[in-house]
């Protein structure tokens, strides 16, 4: 077990002591590469999947430290992005800064393999750009200068509309209503479901505002996000510990194994399109389970990331 978590954890008790601490990375939405290998990561998995139709309206959930990958979805296409965070990461600035980097990435077509799920590599070109994907006359349309300008000018105005552009970044959002029922293509999440609590109630949510078929792409990232030495060291944890640990945070990560996650998407009416799993075996062994993991299965136990894209 590592220190610094827990005395953030005990920091967190104490009202405003964490604002003292400097401030945290959150995922890798500063960047405009990360974003663009976000977005073209999902986006492949989708293609994979027979999902071949680029959304007209994107919604995200935790984007983070930007709204990157949705600007990123707005050059592939979509019209309207709504963002929903419990907390306002982003803002003006290191949006535009990252808007103006993936302009550029998008104009280059610049390269980007998709580390880690080769299965997807047929929609590269020689240039490993997802031509068959974004194609030639798709971006030219997409990214003409004075759509661009609106996008631009879409971020700088959140909330109004630019002609047929709308962003909208819902911070704190607060309940189901935010987001019309039934008004959404596609709704993205990168390495945000394992830190929500209430995921019956996330998953039953995003239903609500999916149209009917329309589809969810998920990556969920089991790590122990550096609160423990192994990966998956907070199976070690004892409850008493762990409250300890989660403190008054507003978030830390919610221990919910991928088995969880796909018995929840079923519950609430999903047919799952993909389940892409990889796994660690370096992390703990059973023998040092505490009794709240006992009984997970191995399957849960090495599992670090997940990939799961599911239709309404
Ligand atoms: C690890 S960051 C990931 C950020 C970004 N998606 C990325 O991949 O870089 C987790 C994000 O989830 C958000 N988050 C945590 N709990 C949430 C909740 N209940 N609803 C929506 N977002 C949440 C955090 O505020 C943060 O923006």
């Amino acid at each position: 077990m590592k220190l610094g978590p827990i005395v953030r954890g005990l920091l967190s008790f104490i009202p405003g002591a964490n604002e003292l601490l400097p401030k945290r990375k959150n995922g890798s939405a500063d960047s405009s590469e990360g974003c663009y290998y976000d977005w073209l990561k999902h986006l492949g998995i989708l293609y994979s999947n027979g999902v071949t139709k680029i959304p007209n309206t994107f919604a995200e959930l935790g984007p983070g430290d930007s709204l990157g990958v949705g600007f990123a979805a707005l050059l592939s296409g979509a019209n309207v992005y709504y963002a929903m965070d419990i907390y306002s990461h982003a803002n003006t600035e290191i949006n535009l800064k990252v808007f103006d980097g993936l302009v550029e990435l998008f104009k280059a077509r610049a390269p980007r393999p998709w580390q880690g799920f080769p299965n997807i590599d047929e929609y590269l070109d020689e240039n490993l750009f997802p031509s068959k994907i974004l194609t030639e006359e798709l971006l030219t349309a997409t990214l003409a200068n004075d759509r661009i300008q609106r996008i631009r000018k879409a971020i700088e105005n959140l909330g109004t509309p630019q002609g047929e552009i709308l962003i909208e970044y819902k911070v704190p959002y607060m309940n189901s209503s935010v987001i019309e029922k039934e008004s959404v293509d596609l709704l993205f999440s990168n390495a945000v479901l394992e830190h929500i609590e209430e995921l019956d109630f996330t998953y039953k949510t995003l239903y609500t505002w999916l149209k009917p078929n329309g589809i969810m792409t998920h990556l969920i990232d089991f790590d122990c996000h550096n609160l423990t030495k192994q990966w998956n060291g907070y199976r070690k944890i004892n409850e008493i510990l762990w409250k300890i640990l989660v403190g008054k945070k507003m978030y830390l990560i919610n221990r919910q194994p991928v088995s969880v996650h796909l018995d929840l998407i079923q519950k609430n009416g999903f047919k799952i399109l993909c389940n892409l799993k990889k796994y660690r075996t370096d992390g703990i062994k059973r023998s040092e389970l505490a009794s709240k993991w006992k009984n997970i299965s191995d399957d849960d136990l090495t599992c670090v990331v997940a990939f799961i894209q599911a239709q309404k």
